[in-house]
């Protein structure tokens, strides 16, 4: 199991006092990623399991923004509306699922429609009530993809629509067939320590030393990182550098595994035999990130992504996906490899260790070093980004 500790307030009262703090050491070199601690408006973020969402109503947050989602028994559509009554402030997600296509305020039943959000009917204020059509609750764009409910939050265009999902999720899972399996769930720490803790290339043979995944896989270690920008995906590319240290008492640190697997474009090695989409990727790096948040790790048989959804200021939901381009049996028996290894090593015990150190690391000031060439580089192309800081002002409708 991973050691916990209480939980620290990140926000309100100023820190304890403590020893001077030199310059440069917190986040003012970046000042939108600074303030970015709720995320990115405009974008599209993978909620919960579309399976989960039945006539039930759902409530979730993304980005400090509360949505209940429900499925329309007139279409079998999932819908997303603000999860606040109009009248009084009660979340809709308490409420009654009575006539079809609407759902009704447990309060004074208020009946809203899932579709516009429009004030439908009054139970309590009787058939003529003239405040019907007169409110609207606020809708969000909803679409089912890659059995996610992907919810978007920001502006809609002059014609009242969302850009397409498909801008948010990586181009080979919609123009691919695939099988994948995955973990999705709430962990504590905001969402900038979790996604730079996925690019983060200093952690992964240390931090996860102790991982059963470990014995599976070869961990990246420094090698002389450089960070390549392409199709909005910054790939951390290492050069070939194989090194040795010996550290008295404790043995050598080597890279010597990582070093002889590297998947270099003239020594392709164990990614000779890589599946073809992944093969037609062309990647020059193992870890890529992008906007919203969404990290991809591409071995060569299978792709590992996580999305870092901000859902408040301290906490972010973790979706995984582990995804592999195939069909028939070859698929069926991922599946079952998924299901009976890789969800309790990699997406278990491996990613619970990155969510003790996201939950019970501090924020800046911080000291930085070589490895973490890969923080700074994601923290200036947020900066060099066209994003909107989704503000507290911003929030809801
Ligand atoms: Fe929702 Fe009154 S608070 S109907």
């Amino acid at each position: 199991t991973v050691p916990r500790r209480a939980r620290r307030p990140r926000r309100g009262p100023a820190p304890e006092p403590g020893p001077p703090v030199q310059a440069g050491s917190d986040w003012t070199s970046w000042s939108t990623y600074d303030r970015a601690e709720l995320g990115f408006r405009n974008h599209w973020y993978p909620a919960v399991w579309a399976h989960e969402v039945g006539r039930k109503p759902v409530p979730v947050t993304i980005c400090g923004e509360k949505v209940v989602l429900v499925r329309d028994d007139r279409t079998g559509r999932i819908r997303g509306l603000h999860d606040r009554c109009p009248h009084r402030g009660v979340p809709l997600s308490l409420g009654r699922r009575q006539f079809p296509g609407t759902i009704s305020c447990p309060y004074h039943g208020w009946t809203y429609d899932l579709e516009d959000g429009r004030l439908a009917a009054v139970i309590t204020d009787g058939p003529d009530s003239p405040i019907c059509g007169k409110v609207s609750v606020a809708t969000y764009p909803v679409e089912e993809r890659l059995g996610l409910v992907f919810v978007y939050i920001g502006e809609l265009s002059e014609d009242g629509t969302a850009p397409p999902v498909e801008e948010d999720i990586p181009t080979e899972l919609t123009e691919n067939t695939l099988v994948l399996g995955g973990r999705n769930e709430i962990r504590d720490g905001n969402w900038r320590f979790a996604a730079e803790n996925g690019f983060d290339e200093g952690h992964a043979k240390y931090l996860h030393n102790t991982a059963l995944w470990r014995l599976f896989k070869v961990m990246p270690t420094w090698n002389k990182t450089r960070i390549v920008e392409r199709d909005g995906w910054l790939i951390r590319v290492q050069d070939e550098v194989h090194w040795e240290a010996e550290f008295p008492g404790v043995g050598t640190f080597s890279n010597k595994r990582w070093w002889k697997r590297m998947p270099l474009p003239d020594r392709p090695g164990k990614n000779g035999d890589a599946n073809p989409v992944i093969a037609g990727l062309d990647l020059p790096g193992f870890v890529s990130i992008r906007l919203p948040g969404i990290l991809r790790v591409a071995y060569p048989q299978f792709i590992h992504y996580e999305w870092y959804v901000p859902v408040d200021a301290d906490h972010v939901r973790y979706v995984q996906l582990m995804v592999r381009f195939e069909t028939g049996l070859k698929a069926a028996a991922f599946k079952a490899k998924y299901l009976g290894a890789i969800r309790w090593l990699f997406h278990g015990q491996f990613t619970a260790q990155d969510a003790w150190m996201v939950d019970v690391m501090d924020s800046p000031p911080e000291r930085l070093y070589r490895p973490d060439l890969s923080l700074t580089a994601w923290r200036k192309h947020i900066e060099d980004s066209d994003v909107v800081v989704q503000s507290v002002a911003g929030r809801g409708h």
